[in-house]
């Protein structure tokens, strides 16, 4: 059980990202053209590489998680031909300083964290690589508490946030994506300066809405083993629900309240709350 997970700078990572790699992250040297899709867990992080995969026409590498693999991931990364696009769950303060330094871009997506914390729920039951857990109530404590994988879901955003002005970051809601994924694209389109047109953006559309992405997972017609997560190779755990409010399934009133709380008093002077679909 616990050797599954490690602490490293106060963060409880899995054993898939090993203490030699996290140590050498920070002499990671990054290119100009780096792109960085930042997320904490289970924010979205698939159906966005997946869009942005799509929008692009020249050769681009979607790489494996940043901080995912041992210490030879540096080497493997600098040996990509092509422009990099890198996922990651890091924290800013863990970011190689070289992404800071070289300004580059990075598109960092948000989900409602009540809906974030169920989906994380499964995927510590369901991932052979997460500790088991028993009930719902002790798991919620503990996401409240920042001990789960990748730590505190607030100072994963707040420290994001604080920084937002030091790299060319473009933030995206998970629930925008929902409610109007063409506007969405036309962003990271123009972030990127990507031209699309509108009978384009509806083909990406189709091709990464949640059916379209699982049922290719399970047809294995996408890759299987490549995930954008650092906690799992499995994609097939990736694709359950999809949906918008499935933590009122979950919470309790009581629960409710108290991450009501929790939010008001974290997130009370936050720029991005103002953009966070919190209550629905
Ligand atoms: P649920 O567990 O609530 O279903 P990540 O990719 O960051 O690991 O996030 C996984 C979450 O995004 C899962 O949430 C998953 O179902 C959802 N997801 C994946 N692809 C999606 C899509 N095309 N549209 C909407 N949600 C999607």
């Amino acid at each position: 059980q616990s050797d599954l997970i490690h602490i490293f700078n106060g963060i409880p990572f899995t054993s898939r990202s090993s203490i030699d790699l996290l140590r050498a992250l920070n002499a990671f040297q990054a290119r100009e053209d780096d792109l960085l899709l930042v997320s904490y867990p289970k924010s979205g992080t698939h159906w966005l590489a997946e869009i942005i995969k799509h929008l692009y026409t020249s050769k681009v590498s979607l790489t494996s998680p940043l901080e995912f693999g041992d210490v030879s991931k540096l080497e493997e990364l600098s040996f990509i031909g092509s422009k990099r696009i890198i996922p990651t769950h890091l924290s800013y303060d863990m970011l190689p300083a070289d992404f800071k330094a070289k300004k580059c871009k990075a598109i960092y997506i948000i989900r409602n964290p009540k809906d974030t914390a169920v989906s994380l729920f499964h995927y510590y039951r369901d991932n052979p690589h997460l500790p088991t857990i028993d009930t719902w109530h002790g798991y919620l404590d503990m996401f409240l508490r920042g001990e789960v994988v990748c730590g505190s879901w607030f100072d994963h955003i707040l420290g994001w946030e604080e920084h937002r002005n030091e790299m060319s970051t473009l933030f995206l809601y998970y629930e925008a994506m929902k409610k109007d994924l063409p506007k969405t694209i036309r962003k990271i389109s123009s972030f990127l300066g990507i031209n699309i047109n509108d009978n384009e953006i509806s083909e990406i559309c189709k091709k990464t809405s949640f059916n379209e992405m699982r049922s290719n997972v399970e047809k294995e017609k996408s890759d299987v083993n490549h995930t954008v997560c650092a906690l799992t190779s499995n994609k097939k755990l990736i694709f359950r629900k999809g949906t918008v409010g499935d933590w009122k399934n979950y919470f309790s009133n009581k629960q409710d309240r108290l991450f009501d709380e929790l939010y008001r008093s974290r997130m009370d002077s936050s720029y991005l709350a103002k953009h966070i679909s919190y209550d629905n």
